[in-house]
């Protein structure tokens, strides 16, 4: 399947619209993900990017439109059933089960039946699952940390147990929100660090954060949601640069950019920003960008 942007898109959001009750979420959102990309999905507080993820995973009816993932249209495929396909995601509010460990978290994760597991497992029972797990944790550095509860981590290793969940499945295409949400600028840069190695592992991604430091070094292209329309799409420096998107979300003072804008009238939307939130954080370039 090519994707509007050229090349075999390994996941395709075709005019995809969501409701909630009258509120219009998103309307005809179109992107693409090609395979090897790390994408990003940026917007202001509200602008209809979890519940895009929610849409592409199943875990919110479309109002209309479809999604392609590596060629399927997947209307009416479950949630469990896209994830078995490799198309995985992870939580804004990252849902950990606090009474087990971190080793047994992701174990869970990992005895969820895909088909290529449930092929292995015929050949290496019970292996395949213990190297997955083993696999994710060191990929996001959580060895030390394996026998712990998460109610004994600090909000950024429990993101990373998050992440190291969500690897376990071996996905072919990952969708992270906000997996930078809390962290210090250390650990975001390792954050980024891990996400540019994944495309070489077999896995793209489409990464959801306001982190402009952490989106714009490490995403090949960027689509822009405003009050659920796509308003950019592009490369980070062209986004960037984009009259709409600064007025939207990357204005010089994003904060009080994003608060005219929600102040419009959109009665008839009946958008809910939330300006305690985090909006977008250093939208300066970032090395990696520069290098792109
Ligand atoms: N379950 C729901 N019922 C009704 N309205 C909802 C629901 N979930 C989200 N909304 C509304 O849909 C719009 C998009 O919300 P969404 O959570 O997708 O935004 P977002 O871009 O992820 O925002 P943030 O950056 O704050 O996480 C908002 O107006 C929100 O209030
Ligand atoms: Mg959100």
């Amino acid at each position: 399947m090519s994707g509007p942007d050229g090349g075999s898109a390994l996941l395709e959001a075709v005019e995809v619209s969501v409701r909630y009750g009258g509120v219009a979420a998103l309307s005809e959102v179109s992107f693409t993900v090609q395979e090897g990309e790390v994408v990003g999905l940026i917007g202001p507080n509200g602008a209809g990017k979890t519940t895009c993820i929610d849409a592409l995973t199943g875990f919110q009816p479309l109002h209309g439109g479809h999604v392609r993932f590596a060629g399927r249209v997947l209307d009416g495929v479950a949630p469990h059933q896209r994830a078995r396909l490799g198309f995985v995601r992870t939580f804004q509010s990252l849902d950990l089960f606090d009474d087990l460990t971190v080793r047994e978290n992701l174990v869970v994760a990992a005895t969820t039946p895909t088909w290529r597991s449930t092929l292995t497992d015929a050949l290496w029972p019970k292996r395949q699952r213990h190297d997955a797990v083993d696999d994710a944790i060191d990929l996001v550095g959580l060895g030390p940390l394996a026998d712990r509860r998460p109610a004994e981590l600090s909000n950024g290793e429990r993101h990373q147990v998050s992440l190291g969940r969500a690897l376990v499945a071996r996905p072919r295409l990952l969708l992270l929100d906000e997996p930078a949400a809390g962290l210090d600028p250390a650990e975001s840069a390792a954050l980024g660090d891990l996400l540019r190695s994944l495309p070489a592992r077999g896995v793209s991604v489409l990464l959801v954060d306001h982190d402009m430091a952490l989106v714009m070094g490490v995403c090949d292209r960027l689509h822009v949601l405003d009050f659920g329309r796509l308003i950019a799409s592009g490369p980070p420096a062209a986004v960037r640069a984009d009259p709409a998107v600064v007025t939207a979300y990357l204005g010089a003072q994003p904060d009080q950019a994003h608060q005219d804008h929600a102040d419009q009238d959109h009665a008839d939307q009946d958008h809910a920003s939330s300006p305690d939130h985090a909006t977008a954080t250093d939208p300066a370039p970032s090395a990696g960008e520069e290098s792109s």
